[in-house]
């Protein structure tokens, strides 16, 4: 006989995430919104990304990635939170996200060699070691010791303003290959001095970025981590989801309240957003961030689009809750929670992956781009907008604002949110 499904209501039960009690668990997983001003500051567009969110109620928001120091600026119009002179319009977020009852979490991150082009300001990008970014071409210098304390010292400045400006707590991007997974993977890290080397070194320096948040930030304010269940780099020396689950462990002995598992560096292609992919990477390259590249290499890549995209159609399909495998992992060997995102936008498949016990929560990012009132439209049971995996959400991303650029869904999704009252005034839905 087969089994009863997983009852939705395990979605509504509450999770405490260190002292936090969250009303839910499906969240916003970080989508880099490309909505602040070209400076960092918070805009009126970027509050309207978020505000259909936290009136549905939605537990848990993480933002999109905000840069800690400006060398670690990632994209156009990327949100800061590097200086105090954030504060205000940060604030601004966090109390909007109040109002409606939901809770906001701010995505710390550096992105070392991840730059298409070097930082307003700077020439070049700084990483673990020199190793190019071959999608990108990012050769990036190794940071010296002085670099290395001064950036732990940053993310620590910049959770002090996230908890100044009344975010409910922070999220240390360990993930996708960004710098403090960089710091993790051996094949990015071939450092020789203390921060790198054996595990213990790749180590060192994410463990110091959480203590001294956790020193700054004190034991009462929620510190989570994003890590990958999976590198993703075969024939290269990535790190596998045991390796990933003992970093986890490290995290957890240090006072982390929960890890939200994904996967994947860029150079691992699109593992991480498991979809469809047709003309992907030919807007990436014209309309996204993949835009700022060098000319030869644009040429290359768009010549090699149609096949690449058709291998990682292949490779990748569309499948709901792909990093579970990797994620009931951590949640065997982990007592705090574990979040697992990737291809959830079902009711059903959300609540079986929490009930079955191989997850404690879900988030949700193209599902909730396409419907962001998702977490409502479960609780009432009605049908809302779905993702077609369609990915221009991703493809555009760093070069037009984060939104839904499927037509059809927009439409239904602009009809949700008419009904609901509420509007996206984003330039994007103009364009079209
Ligand atoms: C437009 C877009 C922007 C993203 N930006 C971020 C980001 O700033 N930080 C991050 O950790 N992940 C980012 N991601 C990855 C998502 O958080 C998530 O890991 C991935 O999309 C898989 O989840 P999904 O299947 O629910 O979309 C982004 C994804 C998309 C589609």
């Amino acid at each position: 006989m087969p089994a009863d499904p997983a009852p939705i209501s395990v979605l509504f039960e509450p999770l405490r995430i260190g002292g936090l009690e969250l009303a839910g668990r499906l969240y916003k997983a970080a989508t880099a919104e490309t909505r602040s001003t070209e400076d960092g500051d918070v805009t009126d567009e970027l509050l309207e990304f978020y505000e259909p969110m936290a009136q549905a109620g939605t537990p848990m928001i993480i933002t999109g990635n905000m840069f800690v120091a400006p060398q670690g600026k990632g994209h156009d119009r990327q949100t800061g939170i590097e200086s105090d002179r954030r504060i205000p319009g940060l604030r601004t977020l966090a109390e909007m996200t109040h109002r409606h009852g939901s809770r906001i979490f701010a995505q710390l991150n550096h992105c070392g060699r991840q730059q298409a082009a070097p930082a307003p300001g700077f020439t070049e990008a700084v990483s673990a070691s020199s190793v190019r970014e071959p999608l990108l071409g990012t050769k990036a210098r190794p940071m010296t010791v002085d670099e290395i304390h001064r950036t732990v010292h940053a993310y620590a400045a910049a959770a002090v303003r996230a908890r100044e400006a009344g975010f409910d707590g922070v999220q240390l991007h360990m993930s996708h290959g960004y710098l403090l997974s960089q710091f993790l993977t051996p094949h990015t890290n071939r450092r020789t001095d203390d921060y790198g080397g054996s595990f213990d070194g790749r180590l060192r320096m994410p463990l110091q970025v959480l203590r001294t948040v956790r020193a700054a930030v004190g034991d009462d304010f929620p510190v989570i981590a994003k890590l990958n269940g999976h590198d993703h780099l075969p024939g290269r020396a990535g790190l596998d989801t045991p390796a990933l689950v003992a970093i986890a462990r490290r995290l957890q002995d240090e006072g982390l309240d929960a890890v939200e598992i994904s996967a994947g560096h860029y150079e691992s292609g699109l593992v991480a957003e498991r979809g469809r992919f047709k003309g992907v990477l030919r807007m990436m390259l014209t309309e996204g961030n993949f835009r700022k590249i060098a000319p030869w290499r644009r040429f290359m890549a768009r010549a090699a689009a149609p096949v690449l995209e058709a291998a990682m159609a292949r490779m990748w399909p569309p499948q709901e809750g792909f990093n579970l495998p990797q994620a009931e992992q951590f949640t065997r060997e982990l007592s705090i929670p574990v979040i697992c995102l990737g291809g959830f936008s079902s009711g059903p498949a959300m609540a079986e992956a929490i009930h079955s016990g191989r997850c404690d929560a879900v988030s949700a990012a193209r599902a909730m781009i396409a419907n962001p009132l998702l977490y409502r439209t479960l609780r009432e049971g009605v049908e809302g907008p779905k993702c077609a995996w369609y990915n221009g959400c991703l493809a555009k991303w760093g070069g037009k604002p984060v939104d839904c650029y499927h037509p059809e869904i927009r439409r239904q999704r602009d009809d949700l949110l008419a009904k609901h009252g509420l509007t996206l005034h984003v330039r994007a839905s103009t364009e079209e």
